[in-house]
């Protein structure tokens, strides 16, 4: 079994905010993450597929293929983008990075170029902080 891994970036805006709870509870939970105008990262994801080399190509699948994959069906959808409100799929949903693993993870599934299958994404929302998501 061989692991490829695509590194990308993107620009994005979001705020931390429960509707369901009052304003006073939204800043003691997420305190200068719940400014109102909202505050941005530079994010870094990293796909990463696995499967057998193929026999014909040597290749787990065609890199520029999943790298196109990767930018049509969730990085172009979240570059530039403020995430409450600008990507349906983040619609109800805290904006949280926990939660926007699930969202990349779900716009992912079923576009992994053949036979590669998509096997775990890491998004780094700071430099510090690295959120790793496998699906489950
Ligand atoms: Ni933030």
């Amino acid at each position: 079994m061989i692991y490829l891994s695509k590194t990308l970036d993107f620009a994005a805006a979001h705020r931390l905010h429960n509707p369901a709870l009052s304003d006073d509870e939204n800043i003691r939970l997420f305190g200068k993450c719940n400014n109102p105008r909202g505050h941005g990262h530079n994010y870094v994801l990293e796909v990463t597929v696995c499967g057998e080399p193929d026999a014909t190509t040597g290749a787990v699948c065609d890199v520029y293929s999943l790298e196109r994959a990767i930018h049509e069906h969730c990085v172009d959808k979240l570059d530039h983008k403020f995430l409450n409100e600008d990507v349906p799929e983040m619609e109800g949903v805290i904006s949280s990075t926990e939660n926007l693993c699930d969202v990349i993870w779900r716009m992912l599934t079923g576009h992994i170029p053949a036979p590669a299958k998509l096997h775990r994404i890491r998004l780094w929302e700071t430099e510090r902080s690295c959120f790793e998501y496998s699906g489950s």
